[in-house]
């Protein structure tokens, strides 16, 4: 967390979940005891955790081109600037009859001569690829003008697609065309031409790709939504982290602001404008563009579970600390009510009904909600209390995510695990940004565990390479080795941890507030980090039984076994985070095995290795196969490499 401190632990020896032993000829041996399968695990443990930070949403998943597109920021101008200077005309951000109550700012134009223009520079510029379509739309109501031309122009000024709207009249209307550039670029512009005099007014200026996922018109950015996709994520955690707080309550997540017609979404500031000095980003605010039907919808498309994190009457922590009296936390707790209805009520009535006139008449099927994000202390505890009271009497099916707080040790953490466990909390999100040296030393946290308490969620962890949200910090192997060995110790103990999930998730590479993330992106490509193939490896290979641990880890080989009952499968993993090859020999004993294993193997020997746009898989996973000789698998794994072997069952 922000403040929170790094523990740089030597490596401790700790539990895996197979037997690993030395045989006489030196080779390491991974003993699997397939006729002997533990817990049930969930396959879904390993999802995503999305949060708007680092232009996550605006400007990056969510591929709005026009910055402030309604005119609401507290700069009413940030992002525009008028092209043709002089006294050709004005331009005026106003308040009276706005398009709608929620968007009360429009921009006024007033024309004195031909040749006025307006552009605006997107979100650290524009990315167009050539050939492609972008959707031109704005809402326009005009006492004279009767057409409104746009035009792209390219890093040299160079016009490269343009666009006329027409036919307006004295009331606001939404208005629409294509354009197809004629090149590709990342830092294009887009300027609005006003060839007729008058007074214009706009509003929900829009350039927006018409391929996103699922080709829809407010739709997802596909290359990031592949990325995603890729993964084979379990579940997603949305809208965050601390933008569901706010740093005060009045700026805080709302789920009810980002439902329903994009025009009606009400802007906010976005909590991480302005919360490092080193890292300012005045023009970050959230659109809701990306609202609550679009996370969920995106949730359906990757076939993950949602799970949203609601705030329960108390801003973040971190800042100011504000909360919601006690007895004034029926809105925070309707809202939970009401999203359940959203969710998973009838289409004909409620929420339901606006779900389904949003395009979704069935059910999202939501199971989980998080109360509050890294709550601590009585504060938290007295505002849950009624929170989980009046949820769980009108919807017991639904499981109920609660804080461990921002750290995982220290008193805050015992306090409410303390409680917990007396309440029978359903799940229990903890997190830990930490030294890769602690993941290390951590992969039998949960081995103690009580097997009978409230599951464990990791809901946000990521090894920092230089210290806690440093900007030095890198998304190297070294640290996603770690990463890896650690989840083997979640793997182990699935039982009790019952999702996971790497944060943050996004950061655009020229807009970004907080170092390491999982997926870097610029306005046109994007690519995983080593983290991130960690947990696409992890996530894509992961069983329904646990095949319980029988012993330790035997130097710096971490290890974990599941059976996936759904494939008929054994799948082994081992991390080799030391620097030498080791011999290995994988013994499958007790099932009747057919075929060769499919092998997948993520390394590197260079511990500081990294992808970048130039060599996006410089680290990803390698799939290969692997022959099964009487129910052992023989490999020399590489230094410093996360190793899948999958084999078949008959
Ligand atoms: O992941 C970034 C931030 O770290 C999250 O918003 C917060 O929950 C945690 O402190």
């Amino acid at each position: 967390m922000l403040l929170r401190r790094v523990t740089f632990a030597a490596v401790l020896v700790a539990a895996t979940a197979v037997l690993i032993a030395q045989d006489r000829q030196g080779a390491t041996v991974i003993a699997v005891d397939a006729a002997h399968p533990g817990a049930a695990m969930s396959p879904k443990m390993f999802g995503i955790f999305f949060e708007d930070i680092n232009f996550a949403a605006d400007g990056g998943l969510y591929p709005e081109r026009i910055k402030n597109r309604s005119f609401e920021f507290s700069e009413p101008l940030a992002g525009w600037r008028k092209v043709v200077p002089g006294d050709q005309g004005e331009l005026d951000v106003r308040g009276d009859n706005p398009l709608n109550a929620s968007n009360p700012h429009y921009l006024r134009v007033r024309v004195y001569q031909p040749g006025l223009a307006v552009a605006n520079s997107g979100f650290r510029g524009i990315g167009v690829e050539s050939g492609a379509e972008y959707r031109f739309s704005t809402y326009v109501r005009s006492s004279g003008p009767r057409t409104l031309r746009a035009s792209i122009e390219d890093e040299n000024g160079r016009a490269i697609g343009a666009g006329t709207l027409s036919g307006f009249d004295g009331a606001w209307k939404r208005y629409e065309t294509t354009i197809r550039p004629s090149a590709t670029t990342q830092h294009a512009t887009f300027t609005l031409h006003f060839d007729e005099q008058g007074a214009m007014d706009l509003d929900m200026v829009s350039l927006y790709p018409v391929d996103t996922w699922g080709h829809r018109p407010n739709g997802l950015r596909k290359d990031l939504v592949q990325l995603l996709y890729d993964m084979h994520p379990g579940f997603i955690r949305f809208p965050g982290g601390c933008i569901v707080e706010g740093r005060r309550l009045a700026t805080r997540y709302r789920w009810k602001t980002t439902v329903g017609d994009i025009a009606q979404r009400k802007t906010i500031i976005n909590r991480w404008n302005n919360e490092f000095d080193t890292r300012p980003a005045p023009d970050y605010f959230q659109s809701f563009g990306l609202g609550f039907y679009e996370y969920f919808q995106l949730a359906e498309d990757v076939g993950a579970e949602p799970l949203p994190i609601l705030n329960c009457g108390m801003a973040c922590e971190f800042n100011s600390a504000e909360l919601a009296p006690v007895d004034q936390l029926n809105e925070y707790i309707q809202d939970a009510l009401d999203l359940i209805d959203f969710a998973n009520g009838p289409a004909t009535s409620g929420w339901g009904k606006l779900r389904a006139e949003m395009g979704h008449p069935e059910p999202f099927h939501l199971r989980m909600i998080g109360v509050g994000n890294e709550q601590w202390g009585p504060h938290y505890l007295e505002r849950y209390t009624p929170f989980a009271a009046a949820v769980k009497a009108k919807h017991p099916e639904i499981e109920l995510v609660v804080s461990a707080g921002p750290s995982p040790d220290g008193a805050p953490f015992d306090y409410l695990w303390a409680h917990w466990r007396k309440a029978k909390a359903d799940i229990v999100d903890e997190h830990y940004y930490q030294a890769p040296e602690w993941f290390l030393a951590n992969t039998g946290r949960y081995d103690h565990y009580d097997r009978s308490g409230p599951k464990v969620f990791a809901g946000e962890y990521a090894a920092q390479t230089a210290g806690v949200a440093r900007t030095d910090n890198r998304n190297n192997w070294r640290g996603a080795i770690a990463e890896a060995a650690f989840m083997t110790g979640l793997e182990r103990n699935a039982d009790v941890v019952r999702m996971a999930s790497y944060a943050p998730l996004f950061a655009h590479v020229e807009a970004w507030q907080w170092k390491p993330d999982a997926i870097w992106f610029d306005n046109l490509r994007s690519y995983g980090t080593p983290n991130y193939y960690v947990q696409r490896v992890f996530a894509s290979n992961t069983g329904t039984r646990i095949i319980p641990a029988t012993s330790r880890v035997q130097d710096g080989l971490y290890a974990s076994a599941a059976l996936d009952e759904r494939t008929h499968e054994l799948i082994v993993k081992a991390v080799n985070a030391t620097g030498d090859a080791r011999h290995v020999e994988v013994r499958l004993d007790g099932a009747r095995l057919a075929g060769a294993a499919k092998v997948t193997v993520l390394a590197s020997a260079d511990l500081e290795a990294e992808n970048s746009f130039d060599e996006p898989t410089h680290v990803a996973p390698r799939e290969s196969t692997a022959e099964v000789k009487e129910g052992v698998v023989a490999a020399t794994i590489g230094p410093y490499s996360v190793n899948v072997w999958r084999v078949g069952m008959r």
